[in-house]
């Protein structure tokens, strides 16, 4: 059994709350912030990472801590022996172009860590799994924009592959042991605490680079479409599907939730509003379109917003905002040293 080091103990429970949370990659970026979600709300919280791209750091004050890969049995057993009501699977190997490199290693924790995630659920009586799946993943290349639940999935990586089968697993444990399962499709998700090298870490590296005066770096036209989210949202809607009522039948589509602004920015339009924010200009660096990025990204989130009444809290204003605030604090003061080789 890996170590699980004992933090400190949950705060009160609140209206609403009170229930026992695992969050599985609560010491990465998004993780972090459901754990905090969840905190608030008076839930008691316990977060299984490996800390292979998390940081102990990211660990909210009041959630107990297990070291543990997801993909190895001793993660199951913990899970089946938690006590837990609700599992919240957010650990993941991220990167899209090192699941082109290595597929197996991505099925080894997207899948395979997903079945024993899910296994520990099952077999210690969890009430339910929120998945958190990629709206910028499944539906790959498509004619419909803003793109519905229901579009085609035609994913162009394997770890675009492992998030929808993920979702068919969820849907046999949904239809055969009847464990209540959602899917929540994210957006480009950002803000505070994200890795440069994620998803949509592009908000992060821009910041950076404005911040230390570099040009920003743009492939292509510049003019591909995203669908950015600030993560307090997309925290939120964590929470909702932690409540909402779920029928075992339906299929995939019917359990797995948009989770977007629904609308399209461009990687020009993000550049020059963080330009506008960091008041600075420090140029632009073009260079050649990546093969196989789409075009357009940008998620149709009528269904959340109807069914949940679910919305974004932030504009894209705000939420890059406060991103850049967080990041602009995390920088070294002026005159810092900085490391040189011996
Ligand atoms: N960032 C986005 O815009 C975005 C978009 C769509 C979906 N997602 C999904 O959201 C989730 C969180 O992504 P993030 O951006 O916060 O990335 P992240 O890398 O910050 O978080 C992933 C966490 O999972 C942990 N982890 C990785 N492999 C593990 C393993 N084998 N066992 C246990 N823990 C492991 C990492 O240490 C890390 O803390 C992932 O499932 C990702 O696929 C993110």
């Amino acid at each position: 059994m890996a170590t699980a080091e004992e933090r400190t103990d949950p705060g009160p429970a609140t209206a609403g709350g009170g229930r026992s949370v695992l969050v599985t990659g609560g010491a990465g970026f998004i993780g972090s912030h459901v754990a905090e979600a969840h905190l608030a709300r008076g839930d008691r919280v316990c977060i299984l990472d490996d800390l292979s791209t998390g940081r102990l750091g990211n660990v909210p004050r009041g959630a107990d801590f297990a070291r543990l890969d997801v993909a190895d049995p001793d993660a199951r057993d913990f899970i089946r022996s938690g006590g837990f009501e609700i599992v919240n699977h957010h650990a993941a190997r991220i990167d899209v172009r090192a699941s082109v490199a290595d597929p197996a290693a991505d099925a080894r924790t997207n899948l395979l860590g997903l079945l024993h995630v899910l296994e520990g659920a099952r077999l210690g009586g969890a009430e339910r799994v929120v998945f958190v799946s990629s709206g910028g993943v499944v539906y790959g290349e498509t004619s419909q924009s803003p793109t519905p639940e229901t579009a085609p999935k035609r994913p162009l990586s394997p770890y675009g592959v492992s998030k929808l089968a993920s979702e068919l697993y969820l849907d046999f444990y949904r239809q055969v042991h009847g464990l209540r399962c959602v899917a929540l499709r994210y957006g480009n998700i950002f803000g505070p605490r994200q890795d440069p090298g994620g998803e949509a870490g592009v908000v992060s590296i821009f910041a950076g680079r404005l911040l230390r005066g570099e040009p920003l770096a743009i492939y292509g036209d510049g003019r591909q479409l995203r669908d950015y989210l600030f993560v307090e949202d997309a925290a939120r809607a964590n929470l909702l599907a932690a409540e909402i009522p779920v029928a075992p039948g339906g299929g995939v589509d019917a359990h797995a939730f948009n989770v977007g602004s629904g609308t399209g920015t461009s990687v020009n339009a993000l550049a020059e509003a963080l330009e506008a924010i960091a008041g600075v200009r420090t140029g632009r660096r073009r260079l050649p379109a990546r093969p196989g990025e789409v075009r357009r990204n940008v998620l149709d989130t009528g269904r959340i917003r109807k069914r949940w009444g679910w919305r974004p809290a932030f504009t894209l204003r705000e939420g890059l905002e406060r991103t850049f605030a967080h990041i602009a604090a995390l920088r070294p003061p002026a005159g810092h040293a900085t490391e040189v080789p011996a």
